[in-house]
């Protein structure tokens, strides 16, 4: 078995990570009861290139119990847990091509180290898989079943493909079923960015302004969470509905010029480039911080940074002070990469638990019904986001009531009237 981790003796800590993770994670374990019983994954090679987290390493050893052959790399440079990826090797005997703060070419080794095994299906987290298939390895298309697609990047991304006619197989949009996006997105995302900004910095969040910049489903946990930690939090959108949503939820709603005469602390959840930027880094207060938690690191200006600063030097793990010229000192965390990732651990497993049950049925979706599906990106099948809601409350202990056969036809009657 080929692998690359950092240092395979972390194993044992790695382990105990993967089985607290579980803990939280019951319809992922449900799954991967009846995945054991019946292999529906069974001769399937899987090729993965997703967050190596504790809660990956879940889903990575639900898909093994299917019976698929899984390899995995990671979906950022610094967003590996080198432990997990050790025990997963070690433990679980699944490849592993991963190493927090890998450079660039190693992160595309690693990637393709995965793809040398050939996947049948692949499961990204930002789409890299998909665009190196599609650009430098056109020939494992032949091969591919289908894909899934982790988050909202990657799926604009591969829609773009899709309308553009250059996408060459079918792809499962897992971000956008709901039991993902309504709770990942939303809940994962405000707890994770939060709990990535305090262990960078220790900052008190009460009483400072937090600047969110964009409002959809990760922008809004975010903002609720630091309300709920006493920010006064102001939003930038571009979108006048999101905008007026933001407003009508109580935030302060403003462009970046104004913001950036105000804020202690902007934070970028857009998944667009150079939010960041200019107009807020030149106008900017002495001392603020400016973070990330989108996909890609190109939401912060850092070029801009780097070219108008005088100096910049590390205060702290995950903190970079910039100089600037006029003697303002700016500081960036996590080098503008995901910061939830970066500096903390990622999504709760709580959260996760939903997203990559879709992912492992989406996968077992694509092995058994490929025949049926054409080069599109599909929605998650419904009946897969609403088991996955009923899986979710059962493990919380919910009963929730059902439509009486009377409000059945009401509802679907139209001559009922007043
Ligand atoms: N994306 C956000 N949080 C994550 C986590 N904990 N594991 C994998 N992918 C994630």
């Amino acid at each position: 078995m080929e692998f690359d981790v950092k240092d395979i003796n972390l194993a044992k800590e790695g382990k105990n990570k993967i089985e607290w993770a579980a803990i939280e994670m019951p319809v992922l374990s449900n799954i991967r009861v009846e995945f054991s019983k019946k292999k529906p994954l069974k001769g399937l090679v899987l090729g993965a290139c997703l967050h190596v987290t504790s809660e990956t390493a879940n889903l990575m050893i639900t898909l093994k119990e299917g019976g698929a052959n899984v390899a995995l790399c990671a979906s950022n440079p610094l967003s590996t847990q080198d432990d997990v990826a050790a025990s997963l090797v070690k433990d679980y005997e699944i490849s592993v091509f991963a190493i927090k703060g890998e450079d660039n070419e190693t992160y595309y080794r690693h990637i393709n180290s995965v793809l040398d095994t050939r996947p049948q299906i692949t499961m990204d987290d930002g789409a890299d898989l998909i665009s190196t298939i599609h650009s430098r390895r056109k020939e494992l298309l032949e091969n591919i079943y289908g894909g899934t697609e982790e988050t909202t990047t990657g799926v604009i991304r591969l829609k773009s493909m899709e309308r553009n006619g250059v996408l060459f197989y079918p792809v499962i949009a897992v971000n956008d079923a709901r039991t993902k996006h309504f709770f990942d997105n939303r809940y994962g995302t405000g707890q994770s960015t939060i709990d990535g900004i305090l262990r960078a910095t220790n900052i008190l969040l009460a009483g400072k302004k937090f600047v969110v910049a964009g409002y959809g489903w990760c922008g809004k946990g975010v903002a609720a969470r630091a309300k709920g930690m006493g920010a006064s939090v102001i939003i930038l959108e571009v979108d006048p509905l999101k905008a007026l949503e933001a407003k009508m939820d109580g935030f302060d709603v403003m462009n970046s010029i104004e913001a950036a005469k105000t804020g202690d602390i902007f934070l970028s959840v857009t998944g667009n480039k150079n939010v960041i930027g200019k107009d807020i880094i030149k106008n900017c207060k002495d001392n603020v911080i400016l973070a990330n938690s989108g996909h890609f690191d190109v939401e912060i200006d850092l070029n801009y940074l780097k070219s108008n600063c005088k100096s910049k030097r590390k205060v702290r793990p995950f903190v970079e002070e910039y100089l600037m010229e006029d003697g303002r000192k700016i500081y960036v965390l996590a080098e503008g990469r995901l910061v939830n990732l970066s500096a903390a651990e990622g999504h709760p497993a709580s959260v996760m638990d939903m997203s990559f049950a879709n992912q492992a049925l989406s996968a077992k979706y694509i092995f058994t019904s490929n025949k049926k599906l054409s080069r599109k990106v599909y929605p998650v099948p419904e009946e897969i986001d609403k088991k996955i809601a009923e899986l979710k409350l059962k493990s919380m202990g919910i009963k929730i009531d059902r439509l009486t056969q009377e409000q059945e036809e009401y509802l679907n009657s139209w001559e009922i009237g007043t």
